[in-house]
């Protein structure tokens, strides 16, 4: 049987790794080593042609299901890893057959939870990568997805201020829905349950949890937060119609959870007295579509949450309330955010994370958003860090003169051509 390759870009590269050996006897020369969490298959990372992948040897038909799985999920703008290819009819040179393998990028920054502590995980840690499954696991309800293995081992962590934000990695056992009904969500809500006290009885037996927490007390965590969240997403509220203050209130409490509303069921009853109202369609990510809009930096959610608390402050304490939000916001990154990026010392900055600093800065003066206030980022993304394309001024995070650099089209050239790395 030939080997057979289906990638949405297929790179010829993929070809010349040895896909006749069964992948856990790949030569550690192909592989990159980071860390990886447990599962039943066989998971290798492989750089090829400048980006990492990650294998998964597992069953053809179990790859294909989980690739199209992801690409739906991926549509939906869900947090998850990106689906890369699925690579099938490999055989031994003897002609023994071989499974299939899954290949998705390997998801930059993350870390599996058992990477997230260095001798035990600490009680608070373990509460805030829950939080985080809670809110990954509430997102991926909304859109009509049902996980049914829904685990820490199933998630990847990256740090985001603090915390930690969630993307789902396996997908095997999902199924996408028009929507789910309170039993299919509180079935995944009870799989998480099991499957993190489960996680973190393990983790004690081996001596990594601390003493303090018991396993099945924090794992009850997942199910408080995932409620409570649900609830303030989807619930619906009566009130007095001249109450309409209330409104307003709404949402900004969604905001404050970092979801935006992007339809917003309003009825009142039949003399008018009273008013209901109840979002039917959220969408997360409020605080970084705000920043990104503001500024052009693109980052997490709590770290935006964090930048945008700190240009609040600027606001205020330079006297500017009345003024444009997107003029202070220019200010701001001109006069704080850069200086103080510029100022941290070279020694230091090798210690920052590289996800703390964007690659790229672009400065706009202002950003076309729709209606309702989501930024138009399909230009802004084919545009891409291209200056022939723009006249707005783009700065390239040049690590290793310490500080960041205006880019023009020679250095652009040499970014392209891999000249400058990353
Ligand atoms: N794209 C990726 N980026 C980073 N890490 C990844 C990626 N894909 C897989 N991994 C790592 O490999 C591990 C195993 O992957 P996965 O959970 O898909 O395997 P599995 O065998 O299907 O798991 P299970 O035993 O739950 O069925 C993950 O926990 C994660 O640490
Ligand atoms: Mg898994």
């Amino acid at each position: 049987m030939p080997l057979e390759l289906t990638a949405a870009r297929a790179d010829p590269a993929l070809l010349d790794l040895p896909w006749s050996v069964p992948l856990a006897d790949w030569p550690a020369d192909r592989l990159a080593a980071l860390p990886r969490g447990i599962s039943r298959h066989t998971v290798r990372f492989v750089r090829v042609s400048n980006r990492v992948l990650a294998i998964k040897e597992i069953k053809v038909d179990l790859a294909r299901r989980e690739y199209a799985m992801l690409r739906n999920l991926e549509r939906m703008d869900l947090p998850c890893v990106e689906p890369f290819g699925v690579v099938s009819g490999r055989q031994t040179p003897d002609g023994q057959p071989l499974d299939a393998c899954l290949l998705t990028r390997h998801l930059q920054y993350s870390l599996p939870y058992r990477a997230l502590y260095s001798q035990s995980l600490r009680p608070d840690t373990a509460q805030r990568l829950i939080d985080a499954l809670a809110v990954l696991l509430v997102r991926l309800h909304l859109a009509g997805f049902w996980w049914g293995d829904v685990s820490l081992s199933n998630t990847l962590f990256r740090r985001d201020a603090g915390a930690f934000a969630a993307y789902l990695v396996d997908a095997e056992t999902g199924e996408l829905r028009a929507t789910l009904s309170t039993g299919q969500r509180e079935h995944d809500l009870e799989i998480a349950r099991v499957n993190i006290a489960g996680e973190l009885m393990d983790l004690d037996a081996g001596g990594y949890l601390e003493d303090v927490a018991d396993p099945i007390e924090v794992s009850e965590r997942i199910v408080d937060r995932y409620r409570s969240l649900w609830l303030a997403l989807t619930e619906s509220e009566r009130f007095e119609t001249g109450d309409r203050w209330r409104v307003e209130e709404r949402i900004r409490r969604l905001n404050d959870l970092g979801f935006d509303i992007d339809e917003l069921a309003m009825s009142t009853d039949l003399d008018g007295t009273t008013i209901q109202i109840q979002p039917k369609v959220v969408d997360a990510g409020h605080h970084s579509r705000r920043l990104l809009r503001l500024t052009g930096l693109d980052v997490e959610e709590n770290q935006a949450r964090r930048l945008l608390n700190d240009l609040d402050s600027y606001r205020a304490a330079t006297d500017r309330q009345n003024e444009s939000e997107e003029l202070v916001a220019h200010d701001w990154l001109v006069s704080v955010y850069e200086p103080t990026i510029r100022a941290v010392p070279r020694e230091l900055a090798g210690k920052l994370p590289d996800y703390a600093r964007p690659v790229f800065l672009r400065i706009v003066s202002t950003l076309e958003v729709t209606g309702t206030f989501k930024l138009r980022k399909q230009e802004l993304a084919e545009q891409g860090y291209d200056p022939a394309r723009t006249d707005d001024p783009i700065y390239f995070d040049a690590a290793k003169e310490g500080r960041y650099e205006r880019l023009d089209p020679p250095l652009h050239q040499r970014i392209i051509g891999g000249g400058e790395r990353l």
